[in-house]
């Protein structure tokens, strides 16, 4: 598969230009530890004090911790390496980086994943009292054509060391592109399912199991939808609609690896129904999953509220596209804002819909509240300096029947992201123009339509040094996407032609990180 053979290239590279951790390197505090300041560097995302980072992986809440395993290289700034990095959190907002916690070994790296609380320890690996971690990621071969297969991990001291299970791997078909197995435990049949991508077939397969160790084929969806890159990373979780008092859907999301820019983060969504067995897709075209660039591999987390049903999501903030040249140092790679997800009917389909977890508001300090405004001319709302803080706005723009606003946040010299609704098309656009010399896949421009034609559009921007996340009414429509302004300084504009803002709000955000300074 193309993509991945030439991150095979990138990663021999990589391996020549290590990111020395040196206490001399800016941003570094006495101790050599980087002090999340560099440019760049996000204040309310995570990002990793060093090296390469992309997706999410075994994202499993667990006596309260959020746990967050990822795709790591330990040893360079480009994909390589990949083994799972680790940090925890008690509220999805201020992450304690760990130790490696999966490493590669001699044969093969590990690739995605998901993680479960065995509760009932139905895999065999707990220890007295002690309930199992249980995590399920693909092995990749480090030499040779071989398959990709799915493998186990386990932990007995609630997620911090892992072992491998000396049975691996627990599912080998033979195939080349197999991978990302997401795991959950469905009751009505008292068995675990795994959702796993045969990605160069552009199909998702399903597997049952009792015990985690041997599992049984029980049907394939797709290819269906996007089928222009390779299927990746899938997930597959229930939820109700909350305009349909009783009703439940489930969400099959597939990401699609992005072959050209402009065709936004590549994550697709189908909504249908599943019978622990397999998933049939409602007669509703699918939905993309954010309209901006840079939204990928993402994932849901296990055991939330003892798995009664409550959707949080994590992606991964960037584009294969580019991923390996973003300018920052010494780390690369960010995930985007936390997400909530709920569906709603609306214009004859069921939408999923994403707004970022309630906890954004604990960062919030320092309130300026705009009132109501019109801006034909364009207003500043904010500048914002080199290493500057992360911000909120909260905003509700009345557009009418031809109303249209855009919001510009940007640079100087043009490097910029707009945002912008205009009501007589019902799109959203989103365009990012500028010098960005580093990779030319970034400009780029995306647009959707926004569903029901609303007159009153509400909007929740967070930007944070070098990334710009949109949520709009009630989540329908979420863009994400990163940006690198000029020495790190940038502000944000809003106008508007025909439109007033009704009502806005701007918040400085609290950083995530200890000040080490
Ligand atoms: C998605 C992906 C996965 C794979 C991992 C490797 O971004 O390509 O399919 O498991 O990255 O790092």
């Amino acid at each position: 598969m193309a993509g991945l053979e030439q991150r095979g290239v990138w990663a021999a590279l990589g391996a020549l230009v290590l990111v020395s951790g040196g206490a001399a390197a800016r941003g570094h505090n006495a101790r050599g530890l980087p002090g999340y300041d560099q440019l760049y560097r996000p204040q309310v995302h995570f990002s990793p004090a060093r090296h390469w980072m992309n997706d999410p992986n075994g994202l499993v809440y667990f006596h309260g911790w959020y746990n967050l395993f990822f795709q790591y290289n330990p040893y360079g700034s480009r994909w390589g390496n990949m083994s799972w990095g680790h940090a925890v959190s008690r509220d999805l907002l201020h992450w304690q980086q760990l130790p490696v916690a999966i490493a590669q070994g001699p044969r093969s790296m590990i690739f995605s994943g998901s993680a479960v609380v065995d509760w009932h320890d139905t895999s065999g690996f707990g220890v007295g009292a002690r309930v199992p971690l249980v995590a399920i990621y693909t092995a990749n071969p480090r030499h040779g054509p071989g398959p990709q297969t799915e493998n186990l991990a386990y932990s007995t001291d609630g997620g911090r060391a892992w072992h491998k299970y000396a049975g691996n791997p627990v599912l080998n078909i033979g195939l080349r592109n197999f991978r990302d197995p997401k795991v959950f435990w469905y009751a009505p049949r008292r068995e675990w399912i795994m959702v796993v991508s045969r990605a160069a077939a552009r199909e998702i397969s399903f597997y049952a199991s009792a015990n985690l160790k041997t599992w049984r084929h029980t049907g394939n969806f797709g290819p269906a939808g996007d089928t222009r890159g390779v299927w990746e990373c899938p997930d597959l979780f229930r939820l109700p609609v909350t305009n349909r008092p009783g009703q439940f859907r489930w969400v099959l999301k597939v990401d699609v690896q992005q072959h050209r820019s402009g065709t936004g983060g590549g994550g697709q969504v189908f909504v249908g129904r599943f019978d622990g067995t397999t998933f049939r897709a409602s007669a509703q075209p699918p939905q993309a999953l954010d309209v901006g660039e840079d939204y990928y591999a993402s994932a849901s987390w296990s055991n939330l509220q003892g798995g009664t049903g409550k959707v949080i999501t994590l992606g991964w903030m960037d584009n294969w596209l580019y991923a390996q040249e973003t300018p920052t140092s010494p780390w690369r790679g960010v995930m985007a804002f936390p997400r909530r997800l709920s569906l709603r009917a609306q214009d004859g389909r069921v939408w999923l819909l994403q707004r970022p977890i309630a906890a954004l508001a604990q960062l919030r300090t320092a309130q300026r509240q705009l009132g109501s405004f019109a801006a034909p001319t364009g207003r500043t709302l904010l500048a914002v300096p080199p290493r500057g803080a992360a911000h909120e706005i909260r905003a509700r723009v009345f557009v009418g029947q031809r109303g249209r606003f855009e919001f510009t946040i940007g640079s100087s010299d043009g490097r910029d992201v707009r945002i912008g609704y205009a009501a007589s098309s019902g799109r959203f656009t989103v365009v990012r123009s500028g010098h960005y010399r580093f990779s030319p896949w970034f400009d780029s421009s995306n647009s959707a339509r926004l569903p029901g034609r609303p007159s009153i559009i509400e909007l929740n921007l967070i930007i944070d040094r070098s990334s710009v996340e949109a949520f709009v009414d009630h989540g329908e429509l979420t863009v994400a996407e990163r940006m690198f302004p000029r020495v790190g300084a940038y502000t944000v504009r809003v106008r508007s032609r025909g439109a007033r803002v009704e009502q806005m709000d701007l918040w400085r955000l609290h950083g995530i990180w200890p000040v080490r300074r």
